[in-house]
């Protein structure tokens, strides 16, 4: 199996040119982690990626051999290297795991046709570097660029960074692997666009649902149409688990306009995408997100030798549930700017800086408008709770006073 860990090329010295577009080209090629660990501090108007989340920039947990993530990619990228011997005439994916979480604006949304007031871009919800650079929202974000350098079948998994909300299924950090393949004019129907598409559907849902029966074993699935601004047709596939249905991954045809804006007008090809923490949380028993960067031998004492071992059934069994305490705050919402300059995810990531993984879950519970003065007031529950150990009562009113304090320096909130 082939990886491809393009080179970190020693950029240190290029940091002072930054706002050189040539630069900005190679960005993506450029994994020095240090350089751009430094480069995302410098601040910027446009700037809103606090420290602790740089701090995770470059942990790559997906590529720690025995960690869960890790466990779960080998496992996606053997059975596809299995399909494609079989199905592309001894072709192989391509891997990449080591492309920089660090991208340009046009990369991320402008290439792959998301409009340019879609939310998804809005620094309440995507981690800015400066006007231009951003940290990767999704593995898509390298299409374009892996296309147009002629990668026609490939595998690209990653650390990718998104503001949101706060419980046990949510982290700004997150971990996907995207899967393209462009097709030879020999694999399709020179003149018959219909057969040519129905060949590729074909393929890709033969591809994935192999994969949903490879993780699961013989579940019923179903296919559901979906959106995205760079598939057409696009599809999510749902399997059947354990009583429920669930949300494996999105996929679909690329959209003729990516493709041209790889610069391979008229080629052809299928994409999908699907989160690595989801997975492994279903599948292994992972009650909760911040086990995946803990540093608690319990827990990865239990992944021991599995990143090698293709096939064995894999249960977590946690140590222990300590207590958990719960804290709330409420505040007037700052007048200047009125309520809409106000995002919830910027509590949250207020919380996210003082607490770091100690909040399980943030909670809105209350809201109410006052309709003589037209201030809104929110109220949040915050749940604190230590992965590894219990919390000390002292330890979390210190935490929940400094968070007081922060949320007035940072949001002009009025505490009540
Ligand atoms: N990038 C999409 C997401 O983050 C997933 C996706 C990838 C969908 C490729 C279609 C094709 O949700």
């Amino acid at each position: 199996m082939k990886v491809y860990a393009l080179k970190a090329r020693s950029i240190g010295s290029q940091l002072h040119h930054f706002h050189s577009s040539c630069f900005r080209e190679q960005i993506t090629n450029s994994y020095d982690i240090e350089g751009l660990k430094k480069r995302a501090l410098e601040p910027h108007p446009q700037n809103n990626t606090p420290s602790s989340i740089v701090d995770k920039v470059g942990r790559n947990l997906h590529r720690l051999p025995d960690h869960p993530l890790n466990i779960i990619k080998r496992r996606i990228e053997n059975y596809c290297q299995d399909y494609a011997k079989k199905t592309y005439s001894m072709q192989e994916f391509a891997i990449f795991d080591d492309l920089s979480p660090i991208v340009t604006k046009r990369r991320c949304f402008d290439d792959l046709r998301v409009r340019p007031d879609h939310v998804s871009r809005s620094p309440s919800d995507t981690y800015y570097i400066d006007d231009e650079v951003l940290l990767r929202t999704h593995t898509s974000a390298h299409q374009t660029e892996l296309i147009g350098s002629n990668t026609n079948l490939f595998l690209l998994s990653g650390d990718c960074f998104r503001r949101d909300e706060i419980d046990s299924c949510h982290y700004p950090v997150f971990h996907q692997m995207e899967g393209v393949k462009i097709f030879q004019d020999s694999e399709l129907v020179a003149g018959d666009p219909e057969k040519s598409l129905e060949i590729i559907e074909n393929d890709l849902k033969s591809l994935l649902t192999g994969l949903a029966t490879h993780l699961f074993g013989d579940v019923e699935m179903r296919w559901r149409s979906d959106y995205f601004p760079f598939t057409d047709p696009s599809y999510e596939l749902d399997v059947y688990y354990q009583g429920e249905w669930l949300e494996v991954l999105g996929s679909g045809v690329i959209h003729p306009e990516v493709i041209y804006n790889a610069g391979k007008e008229g080629a052809q090809g299928w994409a999908f995408g699907l989160g690595l923490e989801r997975l492994c949380m279903v599948l292994f028993n992972i009650p909760d997100i911040r086990l995946f960067w803990t540093d608690d031998e319990r827990f990865h004492k239990q992944f021991v030798g599995l990143s090698n071992d293709p096939k064995k059934v894999i249960s977590f069994v946690p140590y222990s549930k300590y207590p958990f305490c719960y804290k709330d705050v409420s505040f007037w919402l700052p007048v200047v700017g009125g309520p809409a300059s106000f995002h919830e995810n910027d509590v949250f990531e207020v919380i996210r800086d003082v607490a770091g993984d100690l909040v399980e879950e943030v909670k809105l519970f209350d809201e109410f408008k006052n309709n003589r003065t037209g201030r809104t007031s929110h109220a949040y529950r915050i749940s604190y709770r230590h992965m590894d150990r219990s919390l000390t009562n002292e330890e979390i009113d210190e935490i929940q006073f400094r968070l007081r304090d922060e949320l007035v320096r940072r949001l002009g909130i009025e505490l009540r």
